[in-house]
């Protein structure tokens, strides 16, 4: 396998972008390629399809919404993380696979069979090497207004069993930090983690 895919999931603002832009400006000193990605967007296509999708989520049919991310997904995959990869690329990803199931399929009931089968066509079966969940609080910062309407604390409740679902089901791909924490401190966790990768790999991630 090769290349570094490193994913990052958990609630909505939890600090998942400032994690990861630390992780990236620390690992540019340290391997030849990092690329950075957020998921929904990436390409031309995800990026419209995001601006529908934070708009509309919930508003349309949860089928739809998780086909729609998926589509977002494939294009990403296909001409930005699978080329990056076969490049030897640490590609760190806002968002992945992960977050479909938690949110489409636990948060919206979506069938978990039709999440994991589609977003095993879109990445063409390419799994994270880790994922980082930042696990805050079960829902946003306020008691359940959020920017799309319907999204309630039992919501994010769901969403967040979702996220323990997956993390207990692959322990050795998941590392759980408290998001609640100061900011320095989960990086250094995650450099500590992703350090040991490299290593395992012999340096840049070939
Ligand atoms: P974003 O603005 O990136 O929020 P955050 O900073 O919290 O990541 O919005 C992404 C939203 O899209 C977020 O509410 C989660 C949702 N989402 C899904 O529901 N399913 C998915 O597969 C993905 C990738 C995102």
């Amino acid at each position: 396998m090769s290349g570094l895919l490193i994913t990052w999931e958990g609630l909505d603002r939890v600090g998942k972008t400032t994690q990861l832009r630390l992780v990236a400006d620390w690992l540019r000193g340290e391997v030849r390629e990092v690329v950075t990605v957020r998921e929904p967007g990436g390409t031309p296509f995800g990026e419209k399809l995001r601006e529908v999708l934070l708009r509309e989520a919930d508003a349309v049919s949860s089928l739809a919404e998780f086909l729609a991310f998926a589509a977002a997904r494939a294009e990403l995959m296909e001409t930005v993380v699978l080329p990056a990869l076969a490049r030897h690329a640490v590609v760190l990803m806002d968002r992945f696979i992960d977050s479909s199931v938690a949110y489409q399929a636990f948060g919206r009931g979506v069938e978990l069979d039709v999440v994991q089968t589609v977003n095993r066509a879109a990445t063409r079966g390419r799994m994270p090497d880790l994922t980082i969940w930042l696990k805050g609080e079960p829902f946003g910062d306020s008691e359940g207004v959020d920017r799309v309407e319907g999204r309630t604390p039992a919501y994010f409740r769901r969403v967040e069993a979702g996220y323990r679902w997956l993390s207990e089901q692959e322990p050795e791909r998941w590392v759980v930090l408290d998001a609640r924490q100061d900011p320095a401190v989960i990086f250094e966790a995650e450099r500590a983690r992703i350090r040991q990768i490299l290593i395992q790999k012999g340096g840049d991630p070939r």
